[in-house]
């Protein structure tokens, strides 16, 4: 079984860059299926889950090819509409292929994705979306069809699902007249996908409380760069705030941050931003934060929530987190408390705060839990194995050279 070997103690020091957005590129990739055109990605980072979307995109014909960051897509020449159970399973987001597919081609079938394990994660409200636009949707035991001419509708979404709205507004760009998508989602993910539609001939309107979608019946290629991967650069400033140390990340802002930046500032770390770069240097115990919930745009990430709890593992004094958006985002909290943390479960996650982690086995559950034992482990005195690391390398671009040009003692055994 492969694991990261780490061990813990040093304090971080140097630079790192940050990748693009995970969350932007794989549905930009999804609906890049639907343009009858050349598409390309520049910014695109080199994880997993950008190796399993071309892959999708070469199962159904059209062609893909990548090198320093830039990816060259082609899918004129797609010729199927189904996804196959061997990709789907690989990674739940896939199903942020259909919305373009269906549009395009006006029909999907889908099997039931795969993905980190997060407790429930249903795709009613991508299902019901199609309905609303006027796809006939035939549910079976192992997924869904979807086929029909699309018109426009007024859907009223009851949770802003980032990826139930992705679906619904590519998918509308194809739909005859307008479309408005009421409590969407409005992570900077979703506002990306958005602006490369535009970029392909889209007519997508955010507003406030909606998004307005004009039906433009095709769309043609473009060249398109990702925002910067915020979760990412969550991950590394929080690390360093646990380890130590003063680390600078280039290629993110201070606003792109959001929340996140805020957190550091009340958890007593000194921040400097910079035009292009955030520099974040910490020597003292973190200040607990008395109640936060993770919860949509423009709240707090779920996505951060394990390396957050993490981090608040060594604070000084009683924290609790609330986590409203996936049920079962709690695999990390019984794997921290093996390295010596405090956590319990209590409407919430109850974290009282230790003034130091211990190197500990552990096991990653799913991508982010993962990532939250690796910065646990880094700032833990002693040696920790951590199990499963390929969740990590899903979303994170060169996890461990990244980290080691900081300082970590760390190393990926196959
Ligand atoms: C996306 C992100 C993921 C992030 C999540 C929440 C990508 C590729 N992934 O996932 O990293 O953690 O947003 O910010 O962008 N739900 C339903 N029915 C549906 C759809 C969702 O009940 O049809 C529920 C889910 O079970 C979950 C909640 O809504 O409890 C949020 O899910 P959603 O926002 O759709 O997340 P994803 O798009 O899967």
């Amino acid at each position: 079984m492969s694991e990261l070997r780490i061990t813990g103690g040093n304090r971080l020091f140097g630079e790192i860059v940050i990748s693009g957005a995970k969350n932007a590129v794989l549905p930009i990739l999804g609906a890049a299926a639907a343009i009858d055109g050349k598409v390309r990605i520049y910014n695109s980072p080199d994880i997993t889950d950008v190796n399993v979307c071309a892959e999708i995109i070469k199962e159904l014909g059209g062609k893909t090819a990548t090198e320093n960051g830039i990816m060259d897509i082609d899918c004129k020449g797609i010729c199927k509409t189904e996804i196959t159970k061997y990709t789907a399973c690989k990674m739940r987001s896939s199903v942020t292929f259909c919305g373009g597919l269906l549009g395009r081609f006006g029909e999907v079938s889908f099997p039931v994705p795969g993905g980190c394990i997060l407790g429930d994660r249903p795709i009613d409200m991508h299902i019901e979306g199609f309905k609303a636009l006027g796809a006939e949707v035939t549910c079976h035991e192992n997924g869904f069809t979807a086929r029909g001419r699309l018109r426009g509708a007024d859907i009223a979404l009851r949770f802003p699902s980032v990826g139930a709205t992705q679906n619904i507004m590519t998918a509308a760009c194809f739909a005859e007249g307008k479309t408005t998508i009421r409590n969407p989602s409005r992570e900077p993910e979703t506002r990306d996908l958005a602006a490369f539609l535009n970029m392909c001939g889209a007519k997508i309107q955010i507003k406030a409380d909606r998004i307005e979608i004009y039906g433009v019946g095709a769309l043609k290629g473009c060249a398109y760069s990702v925002i910067p991967d915020r979760i990412e650069a969550g991950t590394y400033l929080f690390g360093t705030a646990m380890a130590g140390g003063k680390v600078t990340l280039r290629g993110i802002t201070a606003e792109e941050l959001g929340v996140v930046y805020n957190i550091l500032i009340k958890t007593g770390c000194n921040i400097k931003c910079g035009e292009d770069n955030v520099t974040i240097k910490s020597s003292d115990r973190i200040l607990p934060l008395e109640s936060i919930t993770a919860s949509p745009y423009p709240g707090f990430p779920t996505d951060l929530q394990p390396q957050l709890t993490a981090m608040l593992s060594l604070a000084r004094g009683q924290s609790i987190i609330k986590e409203t958006v996936f049920n079962g985002r709690n695999r990390h909290i019984k794997e921290l408390n093996k390295m010596g943390a405090n956590i319990h479960e209590d409407n919430g996650f109850v974290i009282n705060g230790v003034p130091s982690l211990k190197g500990a086995e552990v096991c990653c559950y799913d991508l982010r839990g993962g990532a939250a034992l690796t910065i646990a482990a880094l700032a833990a005195k002693g040696k920790s194995v951590i199990k499963e690391p390929e969740y990590i390398f899903r979303g994170y671009e060169d996890f461990t050279r990244k980290l080691k040009s900081v300082g970590a003692d760390i190393e990926f055994y196959p």
